[in-house]
């Protein structure tokens, strides 16, 4: 909680015991934004709430005993005094002073001691990674930086999947043809997928030996291993790629595969056998546990061998949590994996924890998010049905910030214009002449950093349309709208000349609206990184944004004078600071000048 709040949710409680006594201190404040600037900055309904809950000898209307809570609370130094609104609402205002230390002293979050494991991006081998995994790498890299940022150690997983039997048809399928896996792309692994299922489903020898290829792969044949390893080389080169075009930093090093998990997979269901919780059906084991149940009542399983003999997709997820829990030492374990996935793991934590493998004390969580949708509504697909490549929708959104770029600039690449033109504020717009170098690098973070907002700004769970044009925009809650006032601020405060100091005078409603929002940043990422809702953290950016605007309308900085354009100038750079940190904590590059 940011000083501000605590301070005051001591005092409030400090106020609630004096008056009331200490079993009624406990209550939360419930803070909250005041709803109107002339309800001042925070209210609670601390006193309605009390009116419900004090015994009958002590009841009275909520009035009242906001009346009596008021005159126990002690402000002296933070707030004006108190307020009482409407049926018994106590208003807070802040003083200046209180306003200016919650943007002048930013709170720095000390270690947690606590670990928290993400698994994130997890695309397949041999196939194309799609805009699902576009958004699960952009929703966990924006989660790792926020629960690092909060004093996390975060250890990301790239759960990719590499293992399953469609790598035997395939191996099967490349000795057949006697091909040379490295010489292929992704898109040839993917054309090889079809080639052998068609191959798989025509042919019941070739069937047969693919089938006898799986158990030699998860046996660890030496020459089967050999063409899974090019398999699984060319696809990494691939996300590879991605990752850098999209500016993630996972690596190699991340990469924990499903295959990862082959030894450990026995070791599961010994050990559930021995926990009595699994039970053979039609040759498969499966756990049963209460409360999965179909719609019609049948239970759902969690099938941990199939009738085959063969591991799925749980086994290898139940051999991961044990790996987490016991090895990575995990305080935490998220998986940011699309909304369809939901049964699957609330049965894997629902099993781990039967099982004893997943501690009260650690947390599991399932970080859903809905379905990428084409501009007609319908899942996003090329037109004829197939995975849109991401590398091409990356290029088109960077060659589409370009093209803003250059018909802002002019499209000579180099032209050098003076300041601002007409309707600018102080001549700190954006203004032509961008060389070519930083054009291209502008295009890069504008492009990305759009495609990156937009996934970011709705809440996770629901579906979002993928519009380039809405996306790349540079007004409404868009990504180059917040980029470009961080760099109009750069360009304000390097035009300034001297370095920014303390904010010491806040006397205008739109520059105490502007301090008030600053100091709530670490609020609002501590929020994120509870909720892992990044979408909270992009909708503060845009009010800090929008009461940016208000600001510049309102109080000159350039033109203004004395202790009051310091003051500015320093509240100015304290709303570029939080423009940038929150930008790079949603992986999103804040670039100087736009
Ligand atoms: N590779 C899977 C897919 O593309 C997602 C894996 C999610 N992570 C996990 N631990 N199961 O759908």
């Amino acid at each position: 909680m940011s000083a501000v709040l605590s301070i005051l949710a001591t005092r409030l409680s400090d106020a609630v015991t004096a008056a009331f006594g200490a079993q009624y201190g406990v209550l939360d404040p419930e803070l909250r934004a005041a709803t109107r600037p002339e309800f001042g900055h925070f209210q609670t309904n601390l006193a309605l709430r009390l009116a419900q809950q004090l015994p009958e000898e002590l009841r009275q209307p909520p009035r009242a005993i906001a009346q009596q809570l008021v005159a126990a609370l002690d402000l002296t130094g933070i707030c004006e005094p108190a307020q009482i609104a409407g049926p018994g609402f106590v208003n807070l205002t802040l003083l200046p002073s209180t306003l200016a230390a919650g943007v002048n002293e930013p709170i720095a979050f000390a270690s947690r001691g606590e670990r928290v494991v993400v698994d994130y991006s997890q695309p397949n081998v041999a196939k194309q990674m799609h805009v699902g995994h576009l958004r699960s790498t952009v929703i966990g890299d924006a989660l790792c930086n926020v629960l690092r940022f909060v004093g996390y150690d975060v250890v990301r997983q790239n759960h990719v999947g590499d293992w399953g039997t469609q790598f035997g048809m395939m191996v099967e399928q490349v000795l057949f043809e006697g091909l040379a896996v490295e010489s292929l792309d992704i898109e040839g692994l993917q054309q090889l997928y079809q080639r052998g299922r068609k191959h798989f489903d025509a042919d019941g020898n070739f069937a047969d030996l693919s089938r006898a290829r799986v158990v030699r792969l998860q046996s660890g044949d030496a020459e089967t291993l050999a063409i899974w390893r090019q398999m699984v080389e060319v696809s990494l080169v691939e996300f590879d790629r991605i990752y850098a075009q999209l500016g993630s930093p996972l690596t190699r090093a991340e990469v924990v595969g499903e295959s990862a998990y082959n030894d450990r997979l026995q070791g599961v269901v010994d050990d559930l056998t021995t926990e009595g919780l699994l039970t053979e059906s039609d040759g498969a084991l499966c756990a049963f546990l209460p409360g999965f149940a179909g719609r019609d009542g049948t239970p759902l399983p969690v099938i941990v061998r199939k009738s085959d003999g063969g591991f799925g997709y749980s086994a290898t997820d139940l051999a991961a949590v044990r790996h987490r829990v016991d090895e990575l030492a995990a305080d935490r374990i998220v998986y940011v994996v699309d909304h369809r996935q939901g049964l699957h793991f609330q049965q894997i934590f629902a099993l781990c924890r039967a099982a004893g493998w997943l501690p009260d004390g650690v947390r599991a969580e399932h970080v859903a998010f809905g379905t990428v949708l084409g501009t007609d509504g319908k899942p996003f697909k090329t037109r004829d049905g197939g995975t849109v490549r991401l590398a091409w929708l990356l290029d088109g959104a960077v060659a589409r910030a370009r093209a803003l770029l250059d018909e802002r600039h002019g499209d000579d690449g180099a032209r050098t214009v003076g300041g601002g033109g007409a309707g600018s504020s102080e001549g700190v717009r954006a203004a032509g002449g961008m060389d070519v170098a930083t054009r291209a690098a502008v295009a890069g973070a504008v492009g990305i950093g759009a495609i990156k907002y937009a996934d970011l700004s709705s809440d996770r769970i629901n579906d979002y349309v993928f519009d380039l044009d809405r996306m790349v925009a540079m007004n409404g809650n868009t990504g180059p709208y917040l980029q470009y006032a961080h760099a109009r601020l750069s360009r304000l405060l390097a035009k300034a000349g001297e370095a920014p100091g303390k904010v010491t005078v806040l006397t205008e409603p739109a520059e105490q609206r502007l301090a008030l929002l600053l100091s709530g940043f670490d609020d609002c990422v501590v929020q994120v990184a509870e909720t892992l809702q990044p979408h909270r953290l992009c909708t503060y950016l845009f009010e800090v944004a929008s009461a940016l605007s208000a600001f510049y309308e309102q109080c000159p900085v350039l033109s203004s004078t004395g202790e009051t354009r310091a003051s500015r100038l320093a509240l100015c750079a304290a709303t570029r600071d939080v423009l940038q940190d929150g930008l790079n904590l949603l992986g999103i590059d804040a670039p100087g000048t736009m």
